[in-house]
């Protein structure tokens, strides 16, 4: 079984595609990770990531760099969000996500274009949104958590820029699939989104 979870920044779209995929006892690839270590390549290499070039030059990089604490940074999400424009980097990581998806037990993934281009097959999708308010009152709270010192209004800021640029791109831009069902998580805590989440994928795979 295919579990395809797509959504915003901050949606709470990698909660639930863990949860699902320890749920379900299947392997889980967070897509975003790719990108953003696009991204981060391309900055340590003095480059530009709104450059075609230099970002397709980093889809090469190394695989440690999916392990770097260096991704979780809003600079990391921000260059991975401009690469993520450049077809010719969506092309490179194109079959490394259709292999994960491909593997013979299932498998989650979660990401911006995982029910629409990845793996249109999937049995289950879950489209994860909530308002930009929320999104941003989380994303300040784990950076607060993380010991970083960040302004609210800045995060939000940051927020609506990435909605913009991930669903005005022509190259595989942000939608709802339209045989995915949408999950607002805006009033929901962790447990009772992930509760949610294991509904419709039970009624998905009915
Ligand atoms: O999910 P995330 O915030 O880690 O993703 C970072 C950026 O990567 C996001 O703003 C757009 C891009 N991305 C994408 O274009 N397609 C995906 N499947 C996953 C991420």
């Amino acid at each position: 079984m295919i579990i395809a979870v797509d959504g915003p920044a901050a949606s709470g779209k990698g909660t639930i595609a863990k949860a699902l995929a320890r749920h379900y006892g299947l392997p889980h690839l967070d897509t975003g990770l790719l990108y953003r270590a696009v991204g981060i390549s391309v900055l340590r290499h003095g480059g530009d990531p709104a450059n075609a070039l230099d970002a397709q030059r980093a889809c090469g990089f190394e695989e440690v760099l999916l392990a770097d604490p260096g991704l979780k940074s809003e600079a990391a999400g921000r260059a991975a969000s401009i690469v993520s424009a450049h077809p010719a980097v969506r092309a490179a990581l194109l079959e490394r996500q259709r292999a994960f998806a491909a593997q013979p037990g299932g498998a989650v993934l979660d990401g911006r274009d995982i029910g629409t281009v990845i793996a249109p097959e999937a049995r289950a999708k879950l489209f994860v949104t909530a308002t930009p308010e929320v999104r941003a009152r989380r994303r300040y709270d784990e950076l607060i958590g993380l010991g970083l010192s960040v302004d609210y209004d800045h995060v939000l800021g940051d927020i609506r820029a990435r909605d913009e640029r991930d669903s005005a791109r022509s190259a595989a831009p942000l939608r709802q699939a339209e045989d995915a069902v949408l999950l607002d998580t805006s009033a929901l805590d962790v447990a009772a989104a992930v509760a949610a989440a294991i509904a419709l994928v039970e009624a998905a795979a009915r």
